[in-house]
């Protein structure tokens, strides 16, 4: 539809999808489930939807064609026009075969723990280790945007298990970094990550691995010094630095 009207455009994709709408709230039956049983309670169904707004942290018209404000009455839930909808279909589907794999381990203790949604996504709709979003935020915008993603996330996750914000991610996203020759950025990471940890011994030992990784090694040797004052009995430290020690 590129190059149309936008008035245009709305009245093409917005009309078909009001025309389809039950009108009705809670709807007398189901109409499009594939992996939910067609004569579950509507409520059941409900109450489980429910769940995946809360595991996912999204509202109904994430996978729903309905608009966000609008009544429930105005959504068209059986429409399967929305991507996400179709994703969230298989990942019920792939809940199901990991619980019945569970089911079948042996000796399993009881009781048993089952699998759910939150159990991978704990409130975010896209779940991924926040060392691999900060690392891929680097690389495709810059470290400025990384180190404004990392504090807008920290700011609104923090303490609700979405997100490690424990010393090591950012420490292995700037070792990534680093791996990939994006050095500025490695060092810059580091630095947000001495803000919130300013003392770490392990910190200097990511910071000189990542100064050999560029060939300094004066700067190594003294990352490693550094971690050893910090913490003498860091052996790790210790070893990196007699490794590094200029050869007699
Ligand atoms: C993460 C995606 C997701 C979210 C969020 C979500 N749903 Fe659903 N919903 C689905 C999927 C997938 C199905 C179809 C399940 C199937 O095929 O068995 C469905 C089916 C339904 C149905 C049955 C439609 C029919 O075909 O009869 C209703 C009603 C419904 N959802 C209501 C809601 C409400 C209300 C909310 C918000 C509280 C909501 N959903 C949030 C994914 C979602
Ligand atoms: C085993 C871990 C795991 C479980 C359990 C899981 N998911 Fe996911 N889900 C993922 C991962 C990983 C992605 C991201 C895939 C990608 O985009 O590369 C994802 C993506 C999604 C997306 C697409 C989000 C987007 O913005 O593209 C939806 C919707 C979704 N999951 C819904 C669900 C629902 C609903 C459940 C429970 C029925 C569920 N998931 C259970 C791991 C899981």
């Amino acid at each position: 539809m590129r190059g149309l009207p936008a008035a245009l455009v709305m009245v093409l994709t917005v009309s078909p999808v009001e025309a389809q709408s039950t009108g009705k709230w809670p709807p007398d039956s189901l109409v499009n489930t594939v992996v939910i049983p067609k004569d579950t309670p509507v409520l059941q169904v409900v109450g489980r939807m429910r769940n995946f707004t809360s595991d996912l942290g999204v509202r109904c018209e994430f996978c729903h064609d309905g608009e966000a404000g609008k009544p429930l009455t105005t959504f068209d839930f059986p429409s399967d026009r929305k991507r996400t909808k179709v994703v969230a279909r298989e990942m019920m589907r792939m809940v199901d075969d990991i619980n019945r794999r569970l089911d079948s381990l042996p000796g399993r203790p009881t009781p048993a723990v089952r699998v759910t949604c939150s159990t991978c996504h704990r409130g975010v709709a896209r779940p991924m280790p926040l060392s691999t979003l900060i690392a891929e935020t680097a690389q495709a915008a810059g470290a400025d945007s990384a180190v404004a993603a990392y504090r807008g996330l920290r700011t609104r996750h923090y303490g609700s298990g979405a997100y490690d914000f424990g010393e090591s991610s950012l420490n292995v996203t700037a070792f990534r970094l680093g791996r990939a020759n994006r050095f500025p950025e490695a060092f810059r990471i580091l630095d947000l990550n001495a803000e919130f940890f300013p003392n770490s011994s392990g910190m200097e030992v990511f910071r000189g691995n990542i100064e050999l990784m560029r060939g300094d090694t004066v700067a190594a040797r003294r990352a490693f010094q550094e971690a050893i004052r910090r913490d003498p009995a860091n052996e790790e430290a210790r070893g990196r630095l007699e490794a590094v020690k200029p050869k007699p």
